[in-house]
């Protein structure tokens, strides 16, 4: 199934189910200024979780362009794996006060198991265990929900409880279809689990669904597996947030009405279609994958990791492109520069001989290839008239980056491995202008991998002396 036809059923599933479709916001917000990336399908829509009312009505559905690089290389180096990637489409459905927890679960349940036909045997479940620190209670209504819906199928339901992740990681789910998790992995806010919340901001209990792959688990992640255990065998694909409460002097009151803010990787749902466990076996991203190989003349199953970074990267690129980013020292324009400058280095290090500048400015049109037959009712700013101009910013940037490479690599060079360092590091930023990402991937290759955190100790001491 294509990516195209998965996109369009769920939005017009959800518009059947008297939802209203409203286009994607651009990939960087407006009149935020506290954050730098659209990152979840909620966060243009914050104030009508508040109370505030949406003039589409109180059930919307969309699907957002998401974009994650939080830290300073946090995200970014999550990519390489066959499921993280830092842009990516977020299926949203949302209650503004209008239903809750008993329509939104067979919502996504019927959705999964009747529109796009997936195995619900294959289907795992998790739900909240309750927060006694901040007084939260277990969600009994949305496991309760769960048992109903999946014994109507013929599927066994046992319930497991974790009250930590090392209980989880020790004794497994031993096959139990729901799991109850703690906080960090049952609780969503734009800050994490409660106690992290500022004053004023909403969160609430969740829910999510996983994918059973079916795989061995791998017990270097752990002694046993369970649906959020990182080994491959089991995959998140999608996340009913029942946001209900608001913080308020330290405490956890009731919004005015009750919401549900669902979201769902469309490239994971994809990937599952497809039968594959790998994001980038999808034709979100195939195009690239192609012409990568095409041009670096090697193939994807035997570099999975580098091609995989640097079409992450250049599709992000692209689009920051769209939105009308432009590389600079600072902000978007900074992000935007160490996707790029990342992306060269992945291809220097590969081959020497290979023209990174070259290589990187024709990704762009392949980017455009996924996009292009998209409704434009989805709003993406894909735009093949911007190709040209995305190119050129992009090849203008690698070759800028050339002249800082290989006055850095010098230095590099004659490095006494035993002294390279957080401050190493960041003195070669200081002086010759050599990125820490730059660093980092060039001395992990020689067995040394810098600490991002020593890196960003001095770039703050260095920042408090100028001061
Ligand atoms: N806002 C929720 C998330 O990002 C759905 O997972």
């Amino acid at each position: 199934m294509k990516s195209i036809d998965v996109r369009d059923k769920y939005i017009q599933f959800f518009e059947r189910n008297g939802h209203t479709h409203i286009p994607s916001a651009g990939v960087v917000p407006e009149n935020d200024p506290t954050t730098l990336f659209i990152s979840s399908g909620m966060q243009p829509l914050l104030k009508y979780f508040l109370g505030e009312v949406h003039p589409s009505g109180t059930r919307i559905v969309n699907s957002q362009v998401c974009l994650r690089a939080h830290g300073f290389m946090d995200d970014l180096l999550e990519v390489g794996d066959n499921r993280h990637t830092s842009l990516f489409e977020m299926l949203g459905n949302w209650s503004f006060g209008d239903y809750f927890k008993k329509e939104q679960i067979p919502f996504f349940y019927n959705f999964l198991t009747k529109e796009l036909g997936i195995d619900p045997h294959k289907l795992y479940i998790s739900c909240f265990i309750g927060d006694s620190e901040n007084s939260i209670p277990k969600d009994n209504e949305a496991v309760e929900i769960w048992k109903n819906l999946l014994t109507e199928d013929g599927i066994d339901c046992e319930v497991v409880e974790f009250e930590n992740m090392e209980q989880a990681d020790k004794e497994g789910n031993k096959g139990a279809r729901i799991c109850l998790y703690p906080s960090k992995k049952n609780w969503w806010s734009r800050n994490g689990v409660p106690s992290d919340m500022p004053e004023g901001d909403i969160g609430g209990p969740d829910t999510e669904v996983f994918f059973d792959f079916g795989f061995e688990h791998n017990t270097q992640y752990g002694e046993k597996c369970h649906p959020n255990c990182d080994c491959g065998k089991y995959l998140e694909i999608g996340n009913s947030v029942f946001t209900q409460y608001i913080k308020k002097n330290g405490k956890f009151e009731e919004l005015p009405s009750k919401n549900v803010d669902f979201g769902g990787g469309l490239e994971r749902m994809v990937a599952v279609l497809n039968n594959t466990d790998d994001v980038f076996e999808t034709d979100l991203h195939q195009p690239i994958i192609k012409r990568l190989e095409a041009l670096l003349g090697i193939s994807y199953s035997d570099n999975k990791s580098l091609f995989r970074v640097i079409s992450d990267h250049m599709k992000s690129s692209t689009f920051l492109g769209f939105y009308g980013v432009i590389p600079s020292n600072k902000q978007q324009g900074y992000v935007l520069r160490k996707f790029i400058r990342r992306s060269a280095i992945k291809i220097y290090l590969f081959n020497k001989e290979l023209d990174f500048s070259n290589v990187l400015k024709q990704i762009p049109t392949a980017v455009y290839e996924i996009y292009k037959d998209v409704n434009p009712k989805y709003g993406f700013n894909v735009k093949e008239e911007m190709l040209t101009q995305i190119s050129e910013i992009i090849f203008n940037e690698a070759e800028s980056f050339k002249k800082i490479l290989s006055n850095g690599l010098k230095q590099v060079e004659k490095a006494d491995l035993s002294k390279v360092d957080g401050k190493f590091v960041f003195d070669l930023y200081q002086n010759q202008g050599f990125p820490f990402e730059v660093s980092y991937e060039i001395f992990k290759l020689r067995g040394v991998e810098i600490s991002q955190k020593d890196f960003l100790a001095e770039f703050e001491k260095h920042r408090n002396i100028s001061k």
